[in-house]
């Protein structure tokens, strides 16, 4: 692993999750996950403090990164819910089917390889009437932001942790089978090729 991705990227990933904009996102969606719960990307752990232990039994929160892992180390032990962090990859969950009742995910699709795949094991992990709660940066409405979102990518994906400025986070939820009732989408606070945001909740159609 490079210096860049141990020491420099962490602590970058860290401070970007920590803007107001995006603490009121975390308030507002994380204390609704229930039951089991399976976060996924939980990077240094910024989710953490906002689970409610009246809802979540147990939180399983998995990421590929070390280096954020042991970031997040610290708010897993103080966190009002038991917490295990798990090293490893949405793409291939180490997880038996229908074992959660909440998936949680903020700010991680677009940083996926394969982000169709993670979704496809989310939907295979979830139980049948279990809920995704998701708050995902993205592909802008707007068409001027939307080429300039398409232009800065590939730079932008090498010095981000692999990051996608113009992922359509609502079309891939839905193309994996989930449906959404609540999705809004729309820009934040903040520049609009980064704060344009998919969240709501989604659930898996029958079948
Ligand atoms: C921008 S950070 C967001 C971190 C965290 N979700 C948050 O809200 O602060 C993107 C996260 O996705 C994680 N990630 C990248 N590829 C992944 C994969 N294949 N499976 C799970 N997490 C992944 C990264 O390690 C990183 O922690």
């Amino acid at each position: 692993m490079s210096f860049y991705a141990k020491h420099i990227l962490p602590y970058l990933i860290e401070k970007a999750g920590r803007s107001h904009a995006i603490l009121d996102e975390r308030r507002r969606w994380v204390p609704r996950a229930h039951g089991e719960v399976l976060e996924i990307g939980v990077g240094s752990g910024l989710n953490l403090a906002f689970y409610d232990p009246a809802r979540a039994r147990k939180v399983t929160a998995l990421d590929p990164s070390a280096p954020l892992l042991a970031r997040a180390a610290p708010r897993a032990r103080a966190a009002s819910v038991p917490v295990e962090l798990v090293e490893g990859d949405a793409e291939r969950l180490p997880f038996a089917d229908a074992s959660f009742d909440s998936a949680v995910m903020t700010y991680t699709l677009c940083s996926i390889a394969h982000p169709e795949r993670a979704l496809a094991e989310l939907r295979r992990v979830l139980r049948p009437e279990g809920e995704l709660l998701f708050v995902e940066h993205g592909l802008s409405d707007d068409p001027a932001t939307r080429r300039w979102q398409r232009r800065m990518t590939p730079l932008w994906k090498r010095v981000s942790g692999n990051c996608h400025l113009d992922r359509d986070a609502g079309a891939l939820i839905r193309a994996a089978g989930f449906r959404s009732d609540d999705l809004t989408a729309g820009a934040t606070a903040g520049a609009s090729w980064l704060s344009f945001t998919y969240q709501g909740t989604a659930h898996a159609n029958a079948g």
